[in-house]
């Protein structure tokens, strides 16, 4: 993995940077990716339209979910984290498959790449993490060549995973000011706004990942509460106050019983954009 990167890219509030990049390496988030979602790695890539001789930018990678089924498919992929303990994770992965894709840790915000470097630009509930939404969304566009796509998975506010943020706010501290919401990235009206007029062809679908990881939402909690770096913080959080951390308990439980569909199987709402650019 490359760990080199533009002089600009931690100037960007560095302190919030690092306690992202130490969140999303709590737990084991690589099983998240593995295990509960890499059908959506798969949607992703295949919006993209990777392909032999594309060259394919990941934005906010992990451990590459996306960027190993584009890579499958023949593209040319760098695969862009902000966490260097998830890159190595699929750096391993795909040398064990002999697929050659670049791990470079860097930000959303200040991506350490030439203008129009990249014929696709993709991120997969990735880029909704970082902070200043149009600032990465201008970011992307910049790196994009004229005529090439971009493809966005988020999840949406009203959504399993936007609801499960939604019910963990209460137990976790207000984020910094600046720090937009991430789930507003799973708005049609907000990511249009982001990518305004420098982009064309843009179409947005609701689409629900289907997840059968769990057999009830017991397990799904026990894995969460393990695995999920956000999760495990806010559980780390009320170490010393029991009786939040059961209430949380309580919250996350009834959330995914509401959202079982019977033996555990769950549907996790996301918005997928695709766009072209100007
Ligand atoms: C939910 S994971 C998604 C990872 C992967 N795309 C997938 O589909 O499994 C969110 C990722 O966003 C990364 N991330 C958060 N803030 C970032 C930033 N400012 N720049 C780059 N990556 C960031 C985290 O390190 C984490 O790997």
């Amino acid at each position: 993995m490359s760990t080199t990167s533009t002089p600009s890219t931690f100037d960007l509030r560095p302190e919030l940077k690092d306690r992202h990049r130490r969140m999303w390496a709590l737990g084991d988030y690589a099983a998240v990716a593995d295990q509960v979602i890499p059908a959506l790695g798969r949607v992703v890539a295949d919006a993209t339209g990777a392909s032999p001789g594309h060259r394919v930018l990941d934005v906010a990678a992990g451990s590459g979910n996306a960027s190993l089924p584009a890579a499958r498919a023949g593209a040319d992929v760098v695969a862009l984290d902000l966490t260097p303990e998830l890159l190595t994770i699929g750096e391993r992965a795909a040398a064990d498959e002999g697929l050659a894709i670049t791990w470079r840790q860097g930000d959303a915000e200040s991506l350490p790449f030439q203008d129009a470097e990249f014929d696709a630009v993709m991120s997969c509930v990735g880029v909704m993490f970082a902070p200043d939404h149009q600032r990465c969304a201008e970011e992307m566009l910049r790196v994009l060549r004229p005529g090439g796509t971009l493809t966005l998975a988020s999840w949406t506010p009203e959504g399993f995973v936007g609801q499960m943020f939604a019910a963990m706010k209460p137990y976790v501290p207000a984020p910094p000011a600046g720090f937009q919401p991430p789930p507003l990235w799973g708005t049609e009206a907000h990511v249009r706004g982001l990518l305004g007029d420098r982009v064309e062809d843009v179409h947005a679908t609701r689409a629900r990942l289907p997840v059968g990881a769990f057999a009830d939402a017991g397990q799904f909690l026990d894995f969460f509460r393990a695995r999920y770096g956000p999760t495990v913080a806010a559980y780390a959080g009320l170490a010393q106050t029991p009786d939040r951390a059961a209430a949380l308990d309580a919250d996350l439980l009834a959330l995914a019983r509401d959202h079982d569909l019977g033996g555990g199987r769950m549907e996790w709402e996301y918005l997928l954009v695709t766009a072209r650019r100007r």
